[in-house]
């Protein structure tokens, strides 16, 4: 069985470069199927989300080809339509993006059938707003055969869409849906994250008419056709935010290059409240600490404000700081599921409601954890790694989802990690690491 084991109590150090956007990358992936020409897309992260979805657009007809190893090359003019726009299989279910195939295979052809999307178990994560946006556009959509999502329209109609919440999925969807349509579509309450921005500047750069991207009301005017292109992603706000917290948790010294700083710097914020220092250069940070941290308070919010994405991380840092902290989680409500492996490393957080009141320890001892799913997996290596002694970390495929080369980068930092898939390798690990 994979699981990371990791010996704790290193102050992490050096340098660590961070990949392109997870989630701007599956929103710009499932776009290039909206031209029959080619897009060359640059700084794709490899991870398992992104390979699913390529191969989900692969198995609907489109030419996918990696020609370097973040560098995709996506032509669907291949893509014949009919049975071809039918999306299911083991893989996509588990990936909460595949919704995006359906904004982009309506917006292009009118017609997709996607299996209802997966992704972390991290509350209820419903697809209402997707679909309220697409009827608003004319289509109609249904659940039929099992779970698939089918969504139609004779002719897609520009319109007013007011968003009853902020959501990210669901703003990128109906952009998808919307660049072809007939006349001007206006989403209100749109989600303003950096990935939504990306998503519209890859479009436009195909020829969409998209503006207002980043604020909370875009307005898009639908064009005939869209052309090929080339388009690099922005960086990984999350990944770099897990870095971050890893220097700060572990009292090190990290410069985080291939950055935008000012998508991060609801975190850095904290991070500077709390005791850590961090430093803004033009496309890196530093962030370094020593002695024990502070507490503070968090609430996550959608962008500008603090991200759930980050919510964990964060929360496995608080935890080892001087006084108590509260972290209000208002956008899912399952994100706690990580405190119970936490205590079982000495942590003393009590979740009440949609927050957890958390009383900082001197240090966590290590444990065998299991991740509950993604970011909360990243938060428990994070843990292990500021801890005393080993640690194993199991169900490492949602770290794999969302961060690459994971341990590669933590190993580079000086820290003890190693992915090991047997009983065997994991005592070697110990034997060598002592
Ligand atoms: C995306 C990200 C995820 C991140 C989240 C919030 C991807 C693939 N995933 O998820 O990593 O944690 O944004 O930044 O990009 N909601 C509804 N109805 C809907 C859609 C959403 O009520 O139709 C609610 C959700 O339950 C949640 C909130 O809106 O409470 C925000 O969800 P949303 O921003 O859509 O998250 P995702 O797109 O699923």
């Amino acid at each position: 069985m994979e699981r990371y084991v990791i010996k704790g109590g290193v102050a992490l150090e050096g340098e660590v470069t961070i990949a392109g956007a997870k989630n701007a990358a599956l929103g710009i992936l499932a776009a290039a199927v909206l031209t029959d020409e080619e897009c060359i897309i640059e700084n794709v992260p490899s991870v398992e989300d992104t390979r699913v979805l390529l191969r989900a657009i692969e198995g609907l007809g489109a030419k996918v080809k990696y020609i370097d190893a973040h560098t995709v090359s996506i032509c669907a003019g291949t893509i014949r339509g009919g049975e071809d726009l039918c999306v299911d299989d083991m893989y996509i279910r588990k990936i909460r993006a595949s919704y995006y195939l359906l904004g982009a295979l309506l917006g292009k052809y009118h017609y997709a059938e996607v299996a209802l999307p997966g992704g972390c178990e991290i509350g209820l994560r419903p697809i209402d707003q997707h679909i309220k946006g697409f009827e608003a556009l004319g289509a109609s959509v249904d659940i039929v055969n099992g779970g698939m999502v089918r969504a139609q329209a004779e002719q897609l109609i520009g319109r007013h869409v007011y968003m009853d919440v902020v959501t990210v999925g669901a703003t990128i969807n109906i952009m998808l849906a919307a660049v072809l349509a007939e006349g001007k579509t206006t989403i209100e309450n749109a989600a303003k994250e950096p990935h939504i921005v990306d998503v519209a500047n890859f479009l436009n750069s195909m020829g969409a008419n998209i503006k207002g991207a980043g604020t909370d009301v875009i307005r898009i005017r639908g064009v005939q056709k869209l052309k090929g292109t080339e388009y690099s992603i922005i960086p990984d706000q999350i990944e770099a935010g897990t870095f971050m917290t890893m220097a700060a948790a572990t009292g090190g010294n990290v410069l985080i290059k291939n950055v935008i700083p000012k998508h991060l710097e609801a975190i850095s914020s904290k991070l500077n409240e709390i005791g850590a220092h961090v430093l803004e250069y033009d496309d890196s940070v530093r962030v370094m600490a020593d002695g024990r941290l502070k507490s503070t308070q968090i609430k996550t919010l959608p962008y500008p404000g603090f991200p759930t994405d980050m919510q964990p991380q964060m929360a496995v840092t608080l935890a080892l700081s001087q006084g108590t902290s509260i972290i209000t989680e208002s956008i899912f409500e399952n994100r706690f599921k990580y405190v119970n492996e936490l205590s079982r490393m000495g942590a003393r957080i009590k979740v009440e409601g949609n927050s957890a009141v958390i009383n900082g320890i001197e240090s966590y001892t290590g444990a065998n954890l299991v991740a509950p799913d993604l970011r909360a997996g990243a938060a428990l290596v994070i843990a292990a790694l500021a801890a005393e002694g080993f640690s194993t970390v199991e169900d490492i495929k949602y770290i794999l989802r969302g961060y690459e080369d994971f341990d590669g980068k933590i190993r580079a930092l000086g820290g003890k990690i190693e992915l090991v898939d047997s009983d065997k390798e994991l005592q070697k690990f110990k034997l060598r690491v002592g």
